[in-house]
């Protein structure tokens, strides 16, 4: 349904773009009743276009109605949504517990900036489950989820984690980056989660044409969210918002289809001699499946293989066949080689080219090459990845 978000006679399905620095005020007055109206937390007011503009307000109505949550607040990027999400919850002397399989630049960010600001930060086994209660102490503040993992793809038991946070003697705030499900495919909120981060990036923008990112949080904690992307100016501009709103018109119709492509290239690849093993939890062969199965509503369009070499033998992870398997790929033109995921376009990475830092659980297996499924007709490139694997 096309909902008409401006005011006035001339009344459009989409917002306008309110490019600007700047708000005018009339009178001193009207100033007043605006910082008043603002520091009551109504988007309705702003004085200043750091603290949104109309054209952001627009899109954080169409994000609160896909994520859920109490409020959202925009940032600059998925990595500044994390960040955000973060400084919103701990302090110096706060012990943090960190899934050993998140997303390789939220790992830096703990191990750099967060270590430095004093946070003692400790990964774990994104497969704890209930056991992660061990692991909280009574300085523990938050638990930070990513399910499933960054191109190892573990789901994380987010109910009994939550559920384990719930029972600690004090308040531990659960996070998860939820860039993988959202919009619909996972729902932190419906399973006790404080904090969501989208990197709107990946399927709510879906053209590869900007960074944005948007933290959403329970009512208890938006407020913290909300001080914290004024703390730090982490603000998102309203011309980006104005496409993420463009992309978040047909956001769930991309998330299912690039989801159910991605699902049928991963049965074929798990059948090839090729491939030692397919990482997608919606696969019954996947260790995460009864989990994904559970709470999962679907699944998204990116997934990783472990090659094997012509051999049979297990291609190890320095091994140059996968940079010539992605190379013979990309030759063929339907995927392209790059970093982000989410979008119309199908893309590959080598995960050892994107980092696979792990402290807890180290990665094991063979060369892995992560797959972003977009919208290209299947067959095509289901026909690329065949020759590029036959060619090898
Ligand atoms: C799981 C995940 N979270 C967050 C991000 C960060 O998003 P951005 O590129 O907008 O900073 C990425 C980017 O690849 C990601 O894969």
């Amino acid at each position: 349904m096309i909902r008409a978000m401006n005011d006035g006679r001339f009344r459009t399905p989409s917002p306008e773009i309110r490019r600007t620095s700047t708000v005018l005020f009339d009178s001193v007055a009207q100033l007043r009743a605006t910082l008043r109206g603002w520091r009551s937390g109504d988007r309705r007011y702003s004085s200043y276009a750091t603290h949104g503009t109309p054209t952001t307000a627009a899109l954080e109505r169409l994000l609160l109605a896909g994520e859920g949550g109490a409020g959202v607040e925009l940032s600059s990027s998925g990595l500044a949504a994390i960040t955000v999400a973060m400084l919103a919850v701990l302090r110096s002397g706060d012990h943090l517990l960190v899934t050993d399989s998140a997303y390789g630049p939220a790992r830096d960010l703990c191990t750099g900036l967060l270590r430095r600001l004093g946070v003692d930060v400790e990964f774990y086994d994104p497969l704890v489950g209930a056991a992660i209660a061990a692991l909280i102490r009574p300085t523990t503040s938050l638990i930070w989820m990513e399910s499933p993992g960054t191109h190892t793809f573990e789901v994380q038991d987010v109910p009994a984690i939550v559920a384990a946070a719930r029972t600690a003697d004090h308040k531990v705030v659960t996070a998860i980056d939820n860039t993988w499900g959202s919009p619909g495919v996972f729902r932190p909120f419906d399973h006790g989660v404080d904090i969501s981060v989208v990197a709107l990036t990946k399927y709510w923008g879906g053209h590869a044409d900007l960074v944005m990112g948007a933290t959403f949080a329970t009512a208890d904690l938006i407020a913290a969210v909300r001080e914290t992307v004024l703390l730090t100016g982490a603000c998102a501009a309203s011309e980006d918002a104005f496409l993420v709103i463009r992309g978040a018109r047909t956001v769930d119709l991309r998330i299912r289809e690039a989801g159910e492509r991605a699902l049928v290239i991963a049965e074929r690849l798990a059948g090839h001699p090729r491939v030692a093993r397919v990482l997608h939890p919606a696969l019954p062969a996947d260790p995460g499946h009864a989990l994904w199965q559970r709470d999962f509503h679907g699944s998204s369009g990116l997934f990783s293989f472990e090659l094997r070499r012509a051999d049979g033998s297990p291609a190890d992870q320095a091994d140059a066949d996968a940079d010539a398997l992605t190379d013979r790929l990309i030759a063929r033109g339907r995927f392209g080689l790059g970093y982000s995921w989410g979008g119309f376009e199908s893309l590959v990475m080598p995960a050892r080219w994107s980092g696979l830092n792990r402290d807890v659980r180290p990665w094991t297996g063979g060369a892995l090459l992560r797959l972003s499924i977009g919208l290209e007709p299947l067959e095509g490139l289901w026909s690329d990845l065949e020759a590029a694997l036959a060619e090898g």
